[in-house]
């Protein structure tokens, strides 16, 4: 669904990101783990069109997309859920819902995407009415996904879902993204650490020093040790 061939993104001299290539197939959970500072932001910005890349192709759903607008992107239905979650603190979670929407002329479809949303996310239906500032921060983040599904993504990018979040609410918001891939939902998830990933990921790419150093579906890594092995740089030709 999203081919990426050597992407290379600078900021004036800083090259933050170098000949990454990426494939998302349609239909499966793939993630981009790496850590502070290697680039899992830049690729995500990249692709939703934020940042123009020095060099490399992005195609999407079969078209070169390497050039094109966010606005346009976010149409065809690539869509980025950014680091932070962005928010409106004052807004209600409503209307926060709401703002995902925007553009968008199918009411109909509008009312039944909201219907589906909130049944994913129960909290926020009830809370709908409250300011979204009062949610807690697993709250926003279901928040932030939810409405970004209201712009009707075919690849929803997540930019670390779990920062700043206890463990048992990872556990629920993973079990939201487990649930909106098994509705057919294609996810593209970049995380920092690689301990909650194993259990939803269908493939696993390794980022550091804006280079992907390690590409592996899950099904073909023995355990979760080879994975963090791989994270860490050990490699058993060269250990002691
Ligand atoms: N706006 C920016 N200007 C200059 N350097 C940046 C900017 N944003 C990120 N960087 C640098 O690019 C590298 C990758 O950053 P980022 O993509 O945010 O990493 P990650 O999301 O993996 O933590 C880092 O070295 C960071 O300092
Ligand atoms: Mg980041």
């Amino acid at each position: 669904m999203l081919s990426v061939q050597d992407l290379a993104v600078n900021y004036g001299r800083v090259h933050a990101v170098r000949g990454v290539n990426l494939e998302v197939a349609e239909n499966e959970i793939t993630f981009i783990v790496g850590p502070n500072g290697a680039g899992k932001s830049t690729i995500l910005r990249t692709l939703a069109g934020l940042i123009k890349p020095v060099a490399g192709t992005v195609r999407f759903c079969d078209k070169d997309t390497t050039n094109e607008l966010p606005e346009d992107l976010c149409r065809q239905g690539l869509v980025l859920v950014p680091e932070g979650r962005h928010i409106f603190g004052s807004l209600t979670v409503g209307d926060n819902l709401f703002l995902g929407a925007t553009g968008r002329k199918d009411k109909a479809r509008i009312r039944a995407d909201l219907a589906e949303v909130l049944d994913l996310f129960p909290v926020l239906a009830e809370r709908f009415d409250g300011n979204a500032g009062k949610l807690s921060g697993g709250e926003q983040q279901q928040l932030a996904i939810a409405r970004a599904i209201l712009q009707r993504p075919r690849l929803l990018m997540i930019d670390e879902p779990s920062l700043g979040l206890a463990p048992l609410v990872i556990d629920q918001v993973y079990e939201c993204l487990r649930k909106l891939n098994a509705n057919g939902l294609t996810l593209l998830i970049v995380e920092q650490q690689t301990n909650r990933i194993f259990s939803i990921a269908d493939r696993v790419n390794i980022l550091r020093n804006g280079q992907i150093v390690y590409s592996e579906l899950t099904s073909d890594i023995s355990s979760i040790n080879v994975l963090d092995d791989a994270y860490f740089g050990y490699d058993e030709k060269t250990a002691p």
